[in-house]
């Protein structure tokens, strides 16, 4: 299949090309779209065929539901059976934004989206240019993000394209997506809430509006053999680079001379061989370390949202590069620190060592 690859900036957006991606969009196909968390593989929410073929196209288990996207706050009300208060209250305070809700789904939403679920994830994303596709569109949009199923989900439109050129119809490119980790998902089926993946509306945050908020376990530790998280895609092994990735967790100057001492016997021995630090650390790292090393800096400690907007960019590097071995610092929890080292954590298939 040929895709049609276009760049559209947000600041001046081309109507006639928004007017192409929704008429794709209406008659079934598939389009790649920038939103402010992640890029997004688009199909129309409604019609089983489009969420077939998004599955086909990522190399998806089917069984794990697409988030439906939508333009304004009207369009949710034919989705679901009822609108419960504590997701009132959060969209008042998240819409547009980086929040998916769970919600009971109704008749007009197909289980081939819903992987087969009774409830269905909705969100309002707070980007133009994919509010003027929705627009265009004139339906909601299912949308996973837009790579291939294991990989790190892209933040760039050349991500997009290295995963899904000649597998869809069009890929919408406007450059590096403002935030970098995917949208905080909370169940309002559930009194009081739950979140089920943590992102840049932290739960303090949900916990100021709602008061009372829960936290679905397999976000906190591997899930066990056999355990169900209510995320389905929480269980797969995603956002992994190709190489063997361990992180390292406690005091910086330990963490570091660790890094250090393990890299540098890989390095040694013939591997190519990476590290995952922060701009502050990065003097720890100048000395006694094999020259052929790659020493990454993922941002600023100080500014944890650098950190989340160059995560999925850097392991996607690493792997063009060829890295076999990574070795990366742990970061603090705190506020959007939880999504940061969630989506680590599972990078490294939940390989953190306390130094
Ligand atoms: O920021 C985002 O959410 C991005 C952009 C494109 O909007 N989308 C995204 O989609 O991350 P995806 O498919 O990569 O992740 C959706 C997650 C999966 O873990 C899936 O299992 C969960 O949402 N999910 C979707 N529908 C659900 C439902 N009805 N119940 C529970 N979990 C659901
Ligand atoms: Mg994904």
């Amino acid at each position: 299949m040929d895709t049609i690859i276009v760049k559209i900036s947000e600041d001046n957006i081309d109507k006639k090309a928004i007017a192409t991606a929704g008429e794709i969009i209406r008659s079934g196909g598939l389009v790649a779209f920038p939103t402010e968390t992640v890029y997004g593989l688009g199909g129309d929410a409604l019609n089983e065929r489009a969420a077939e073929k998004i599955y086909k196209a990522k190399g998806r288990p089917s069984d794990n539901p697409l988030i439906a996207h939508i333009s304004n706050r009207e369009m949710l009300k034919p989705l679901v059976k009822s609108i419960p208060k504590n997701a009132e209250k959060l969209m008042d305070a998240f819409w547009p934004g980086p929040l998916t809700m769970i919600f009971e789904k109704s008749d007009i939403v197909p289980k081939g989206t819903t992987g087969g679920l009774d409830t269905v994830a909705v969100r309002f994303p707070n980007h133009p240019v994919a509010q003027r596709l929705i627009e265009a569109a004139g339906t909601s949009i299912a949308a996973p993000s837009a790579n291939l199923s294991g990989k790190p989900s892209p933040t760039l439109g050349e991500h997009v394209v290295e995963d899904l050129n000649g597998r869809i119809d069009m890929i919408i490119d406007s450059g590096m997506v403002g935030m970098g980790l995917e949208s905080t998902i909370i169940d309002v089926t559930v009194d009081p809430p739950m979140i089920l993946r943590p992102g840049f509306i932290t739960y303090e945050m949900a916990k100021g509006v709602v008061g009372e908020i829960g936290i679905d376990q397999a976000i906190l530790s591997k899930p066990k053999e056999g355990f169900k998280p209510k995320a389905p895609g929480m269980k797969y092994r995603h956002y992994a680079p190709a190489a063997d990735f361990s992180i390292y967790k406690g005091d910086a100057k330990k963490v570091a001379a660790r890094i250090v001492e393990l890299a540098n016997d890989k390095a040694d021995k013939g591997f190519k061989t990476g590290i995952i630090t922060a701009d502050q650390h990065l003097k720890l790292y100048q000395e006694k370390l094999s020259e052929e090393i790659e020493v990454v800096s993922l941002g600023d400690l100080n500014k944890p949202e650098t950190i989340a907007n160059h995560l999925f960019k850097s392991l996607r590097d690493f792997d063009k590069d060829g890295v076999e071995f990574i070795f990366g610092e742990a970061f603090s929890q705190d506020n959007i620190g939880w999504a940061i080292m969630n989506r680590l954590t599972k990078a490294a298939g939940y390989n953190i060592i306390d130094v």
